[in-house]
């Protein structure tokens, strides 16, 4: 017999990142991958610097250090945190712990690919739920649950349409899932979400045997190339996945970076501020040029292009990539009519807008 993959594992269609450069063009603005315009904070890059007197030793296995950072922070108990290489290992340890083959994984169409990629990756079967008004209609997820549904992903808010579910609503999914099924809320932006009616997912979680939150230090902690991201587990959820983690997954300078940044809460503040301010002068101001853009509840926009030939997103994209602003396509997001743009510092939004502006005067 010859050497193959598990079935499943050559659907994957492998995850698209943001781009980062810009051929020809003198000053380049990522806004691609909903990273902080911020950065990190001085306090985590000192903290970072610091350990590596640290760097020949093992960190301790469990993260110990940052969960109890964590725990203190949010008022949780530190047993059942999991810390992850980014929030993606917590997500794909889920399902490689849970999904069996065949057995069926809900989420919601054009949402994180990772999705999809665990899914299949675990020879289970993925369930895309449509969402024809972008946002998710939490009836339609209920009416795909079924006796071999194992887990739901819902990241709230969605990437890439900046949509979220109400925290009623989440509820109201949750009561209709079984007890043999994982509703696995990922709040990777939950920090820049205002509205009164919204919850990140903690209270869920601390209420259910089969709630799971996961969290990130790569967007307002300004910390995504140190890769750290953590889940908030009912206590069982937690033991299998310590079981499966690899042994020392977090490494101690990111350990000790994201203690710091969770400590720094004016440089946390200056981010939201910032967020708050752009998010809404950046919808408002490319909907003045005619564009259809979602309102949005994270640290990006969606972007809407028209059909017409020379103003569709592709378009759009290669004229913004020539004045060095990288957005993202969205086609791997089945959203091929649109890119995505993060909201970056005043002077890349203004690119940005600029950019936009002499595109759709361009003939
Ligand atoms: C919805 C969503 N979940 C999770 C992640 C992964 O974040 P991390 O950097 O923690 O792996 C992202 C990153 O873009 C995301 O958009």
């Amino acid at each position: 017999m010859s050497l193959s993959p598990k079935p499943g594992v050559m659907e994957i269609e492998a995850y698209v990142p943001g781009r980062s450069q810009a051929a020809g063009a003198a000053r380049v603005y990522k806004l691609s991958s909903n990273e902080s315009p911020f950065g990190a904070s001085p306090n985590a890059i000192a903290a970072y610097e610091a350990a590596e007197r640290t760097l020949g030793v093992y960190p301790e296995g469990t993260a110990r250090i940052l969960r109890d950072a964590i725990a203190t922070h949010y008022g949780l108990a530190a047993d059942r945190i999991v810390c992850g290489n980014g929030s993606d290992e917590i997500l794909t340890l889920l399902a490689n712990s849970y999904v069996r083959p065949g057995e069926e994984v809900l989420f919601s169409a054009h949402s994180f690919s990772l999705y999809r990629i665990v899914t299949l990756a675990n020879s289970g079967v993925p369930v895309e739920v449509p969402t024809p008004n972008l946002a998710l209609n939490v009836d339609d997820m209920i009416a795909r649950i079924g006796p071999k549904t194992r887990l739901v992903y819902i990241a709230n808010p969605n990437n890439p349409t900046a949509t979220y579910v109400s925290a009623s609503e989440m509820r109201r999914l949750h009561r209709a899932l079984p007890d043999s099924a994982l509703l696995v809320i990922d709040a990777a932006y939950s920090e820049y979400v205002r509205r009164n009616d919204y919850e990140a997912g903690i209270e869920l979680v601390s209420t259910s045997t089969n709630v799971v939150m996961t969290r990130t230090f790569s967007k307002v902690y300004g910390l995504a190339g140190i890769r750290v991201g953590w889940g908030y587990c009912p206590k069982g959820v937690a033991e299998v996945l310590h079981r499966v983690r690899a042994p020392f997954n977090v490494n101690i300078a990111a350990q000790h970076a994201a203690v710091a940044a969770l400590h720094d809460i004016a440089h946390v503040e200056k981010a939201l501020q910032h967020n708050d301010l752009w998010r809404s002068r950046m919808t408002d101001e490319i909907r003045a040029l005619g564009l259809r853009v979602d309102d949005s509840v994270a640290n990006f926009v969606l972007i809407h292009f028209p059909e017409t030939p020379g103003k569709r997103a592709d378009d759009a994209d290669r004229f913004l990539m020539s004045r060095g602003v990288i957005m993202r396509g969205c086609r791997s997001y089945d959203l091929p009519q649109c890119l995505r743009l993060t909201i970056g510092s005043e002077e890349a939004n203004l690119a940005a807008l600029g950019a936009i502006r002499e595109f759709m005067a361009s003939r």
